[in-house]
């Protein structure tokens, strides 16, 4: 299927998706594999839209040219991985203001005590350094306005935001109670792609532990990590038998290689007839055969700045469209209209 998202119009055939990505600026192979692809998946089944969301990304301290430049490279990154404009929306938060008035009448919905027992506030607040703003702290109303101003009903996210969802849809059961029916409970929608472990196994794959494959990393890159990725510590000599269920290298295999090469790196490891290194330059064979387009597509765009601007733009005008129409019904409904 090819059509476009019919900016809420007449969609009522297809659910409504919507996902907001953190302007972290580099997008790795686990993100990837874990979220945009399962996503880009999902743009013919779904009314889809994707928000890049800086103001989220402003309740921990940053320098506001580096902002800038990882809002721009996720907005390209996430567009030349599949989540193509033409197919969905990919915008930015804060180009779409009415998210912040939505927000705010939102928080009149939300409850203190719901919002002191999120355990992500709790570890975030613990890393912060200084006083811990109020932004930290109702985090979870802005997310549940970014999903509520859309209306959405399915949002694909990891298991660290399942509380994150319940709160959204507690939010909006007290305001249909308050007000009258006017959105839909939003359900979480949990990828089945296994978590990559970061290159040295131990930690999952992250920005922050330097242990990841960056989408834009180039061929010699790629196999270079590779090559010095932990596998089964079993296999100490070549001829020492491994078990593949718990090398990481082998669930890279299986989220990149087609299914003889996940069979043939199965197979060899427990006989000891392949070595690391061989199985390893089969895995690089087929993820850099992934990430060719993506890097490409990446560099085309990336050369074209205004060309980023206005897709930006159109992103935005269209979901504006969605939100202007939905903060008009609430204003209505809480009174103030
Ligand atoms: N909090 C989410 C995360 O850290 C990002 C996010 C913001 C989000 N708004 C959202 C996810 C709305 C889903 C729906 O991953």
């Amino acid at each position: 299927m090819t059509e476009t998202p019919t900016d809420g119009k007449t969609s009522h055939s297809r659910k409504t998706v919507f996902s907001g990505i953190q302007p972290s600026g580099i997008v790795h192979i686990g993100n990837y594999a874990g979220a945009i692809r399962t996503w880009a998946n999902m743009l013919g089944e779904y009314d889809c839209t994707f928000c890049v969301v800086d103001l989220h990304a402003m309740t921990v301290p940053y320098e506001p040219d580096q902002m800038r430049r990882r809002i721009f490279d996720t907005f390209v990154l996430n567009m030349a991985a599949g989540l193509d404009p033409e197919r969905s929306r990919l915008f930015v938060q804060s180009h779409v203001p009415e998210v912040a008035e939505l927000c705010w009448i939102l928080m009149n919905c939300a409850a203190m005590g719901d919002l002191n027992r999120m355990t992500q506030f709790k570890e975030k607040s613990e890393r912060v350094s200084g006083h811990i703003n109020a932004g930290l702290f109702t985090y979870p109303v802005l997310m549940a306005a970014d999903i509520l101003l859309y209306k959405a009903e399915v949002i694909p996210v990891g298991d660290d935001q399942t509380q994150h969802l319940e709160f959204a849809r507690e939010v909006a059961r007290r305001f249909n109670t308050q007000f009258g029916d006017t959105f839909p409970e939003p359900e979480p929608l949990f990828s089945d792609v296994p978590r990559l472990m970061g290159l040295d196994a131990k930690d999952k794959m992250s920005k922050s532990l330097d242990n990841y494959i960056s989408l834009l990393d180039d061929e010699g890159e790629v196999w270079e990590k590779l090559r010095t990725a932990a596998t089964d510590p079993a296999r100490v000599r070549r001829t020492d038998p491994g078990t593949p269920e718990i090398c990481n290298i082998f669930t890279m295999h299986r989220v990149f290689s087609p299914p003889q090469d996940i069979e043939w790196s199965a197979d060899g490891c427990r006989t000891a007839d392949i070595g690391c290194i061989d199985c390893k330059k089969c895995l690089a064979r087929n993820m850099n055969e992934e990430l060719d387009p993506i890097r490409a597509r990446y560099a085309e765009l990336a050369a074209h700045p205004e060309r980023v601007r206005e897709l930006m733009d159109e992103g935005a005008a269209r979901c504006r469209a969605i939100a202007r129409a939905t903060m008009e019904e609430v204003r209505q409904k809480v009174g103030i209209r």
